[in-house]
């Protein structure tokens, strides 16, 4: 059976970016474990001004210090941090994004969540996505999964906690055209454009899925195909997912599996970020509903 380390050797990444990412994927077992004691949220707010949950700074801190530890990262931007850290004693020059916990208003649900990952390869963490040298995200659902891409297509793998690996479970992964939609935001904000997505998926036959989760809203694009949306607002027309460390990183991982990710107007990935915390409008999943989404967009 393919473990992780085997298939990211075996795709020629450098040993640096191997042990980064499987020193990340390792993490997962600890993160698990924290849930059963921070189950709650804190009193503080993050950088996107949203109530953080005990597992957001759980996770946020203890990935900052492992990764700090590692001397594999010289430049980190989490969604839970106002400011970018470098780290001087990097050996590496990996610059990291990530979102420590997505999902996290689901926990105490004890709905899927999970890890968001992006990794590149020299010139700091502001940079599009289509620079990206990888992305992966965690799942934590009734297995724990991890799916990634190192730009080689799309691979996911199940924790095999008795062996202590990334067993693979499934390869290749290339997204359908299916027929289903989740969509975020308050209809009553929701811009014209996006009535008019949501109008043609409602007439079209689509069903809708949404759990809340980014993460796992994605995850089932995987098998099913169809979109996920979170539209720009009448209050916030740049939306509410952050650029950085949740679009990119998922948009990476979609297009290598055959899909897109749109703003509506413009492919995601080719967006220079201007900010750490910028968000934007988007639209992902199977490359088809994406390009009817753009023709939608282009005739309003
Ligand atoms: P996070 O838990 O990292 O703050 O992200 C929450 C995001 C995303 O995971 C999800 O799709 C979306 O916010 C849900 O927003 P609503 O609760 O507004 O639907
Ligand atoms: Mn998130
Ligand atoms: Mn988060």
């Amino acid at each position: 059976m393919l473990i992780l380390r085997r298939y990211l050797e075996s795709c020629g990444c450098e040993p640096d970016l191997v042990e980064l990412i499987r020193l990340i994927a390792r993490q997962m077992e600890t993160i698990r474990k924290a849930f059963l004691e921070n189950q709650t949220f804190e009193r503080t707010l993050n950088p996107s001004g949203e109530l953080q949950t005990q597992m957001d700074t759980w996770a946020d801190e203890h990935l900052i210090k492992v990764v700090g530890n590692s001397g594999l990262v010289r430049e980190l931007a989490s969604e839970e941090q106002p400011d970018i850290i470098r780290f001087d004693n990097s050996r590496t020059d990996y610059c990291m994004v990530m979102d420590p916990l997505d999902g996290s208003s689901l926990i105490s649900t004890n709905l899927a969540v999970g890890t968001i990952v992006g990794i590149y390869e020299g010139g700091g963490v502001l940079q599009p996505g289509s620079k990206l040298r990888a992305a992966f995200y965690t799942l934590f659902g009734p297995l724990t999964v991890l799916v990634v891409s190192v730009g080689k297509g799309v691979q996911s793998f199940a924790w095999d906690q008795e062996n202590e690996h990334y067993l693979l479970l499934r390869t290749c992964i290339s997204i359908p055209e299916g027929k289903q939609y989740g969509t975020g935001g308050l209809k009553m904000e929701w811009p014209p454009e996006h009535i008019k997505v949501i109008d043609y998926f409602d007439q079209n036959g689509f069903k809708i899925r949404y759990s809340g989760s980014f993460v796992a809203d994605c995850h089932q694009l995987l098998t099913y195909g169809g979109i996920y949306t979170y539209p720009g607002s009448t209050k916030n027309p740049e939306g509410k997912l952050r650029l950085l460390f949740e679009a990119i990183p998922l948009g990476f991982i979609i297009t290598q599996a055959g899909g897109r990710i749109t703003d509506g107007k413009r492919n995601i990935l080719e967006i220079v970020p201007e900010k750490q915390h910028q968000t934007t409008p988007l639209y992902i999943g199977s490359k088809g509903i994406i390009e009817k989404i753009e023709e939608i967009y282009s005739s309003s």
